[in-house]
């Protein structure tokens, strides 16, 4: 079935929520990349909120410098739900954004590697699942209550953000067309200091220790969801019934063994076996 056009639209066989436009995701192509900018691209639920709230505590020293009292979606806005229409072009240097972009949507420049894209990737089980319940209390997302019938329609692609295996296969197959460093949600839950290491270097950008233990601190899940503008509970009503959900629901590896059946994950098993086979790299999901 296809996902309901209440909800979605199609561009390049892509679904969009219909909180962007079809313009303004056809201009991205177009959209200059200064070589300073910095994108943190991802499949929906893969982490992408932490990693912004990473970038931000990283960019300003492992503290907000004024920005603590700025939305998260002001301080790194979407690309392609500039929903507060902001003008990209007079940002502060360096420009950060957040993304769902497949890798060829995205602007021309950056295939020309410029600018930086840090891609969080994660185990499609749980995403799948957080995906699941971040559509009950996301009034922009088509709410399934059947978890079967979500399960297929993440399998099928139909859903917003189409498919996980088409979005992550087509990212690390391109990854020598862009500036890219991968990290995966699991790697940073096992050894987050690791990862924020990692980033760093990868941007170029020196902390002390002191600093990196901060950033370290402030960005795990306990801390993060005491903070509302890391929780992004600030959204307006029209997008999000907060009372039916949080952006930071758990925060854990493995929490698809709580819903998903033995024949259930079977089922996705064999639908992902085929497609992974082809890319470059094998993902191991568990942290132990
Ligand atoms: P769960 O629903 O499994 O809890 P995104 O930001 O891409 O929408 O991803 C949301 C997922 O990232 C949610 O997963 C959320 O709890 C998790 N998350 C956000 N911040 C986190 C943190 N600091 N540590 C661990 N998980 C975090």
């Amino acid at each position: 079935m296809e996902p309901s056009k209440e909800y979605v639209f199609k561009y390049k066989g892509f679904y969009f929520g219909v909180i962007t436009t079809l313009e303004h995701v056809a201009s991205l192509e177009n959209f200059e990349i200064n070589d300073s900018d910095i994108f943190i691209a991802t499949y929906p639920k893969s982490g992408t909120v932490w990693t912004q709230n990473i970038l931000a505590l990283i960019m300003s020293e492992g503290h907000r410098n004024g920005t603590e009292n700025m939305e998260m979606m002001d301080r790194i806005p979407w690309l392609e739900y500039n929903i507060k229409n902001a003008d990209f072009a007079t940002l502060p240097s360096p420009r950060i954004f957040a993304t769902h972009l497949p890798y060829y949507l995205v602007p021309r420049d950056m295939r020309n590697k410029k600018g930086r894209i840090i891609y969080v990737t994660r185990n499609p089980k749980d995403v799948m699942v957080s995906y699941y319940h971040f559509s009950k209390f996301m009034n922009t997302v088509e709410r399934i209550p059947d978890f079967n019938i979500f399960m297929e329609r993440f399998l099928s692609g139909k859903v917003l953000a189409s498919s996980w295996m088409d979005h992550v296969a087509g990212w690390y197959s391109h990854a020598e067309d862009f500036n890219i460093l991968f990290l995966t949600y699991e790697e940073m839950k096992k050894d987050l200091r690791s990862a924020v290491l990692k980033i760093c270097s990868f941007l170029g950008k020196k902390l002390s220790e002191e600093e990196v233990d901060s950033v370290v601190r402030q960005a795990t899940f306990e801390n993060m969801r005491k903070d509302p503008r890391a929780n992004y509970e600030n959204l307006p009503e029209e997008l999000a019934e907060k009372n039916k959900g949080k952006f930071l629901r758990k925060g854990t590896v493995g929490d698809w063994k709580n819903i998903m059946t033995v024949a259930q994950s079977e089922r996705f098993d064999k639908v992902l076996e085929e497609r992974m086979k082809t890319l470059p790299i094998k993902f191991v999901w568990d942290i132990n």
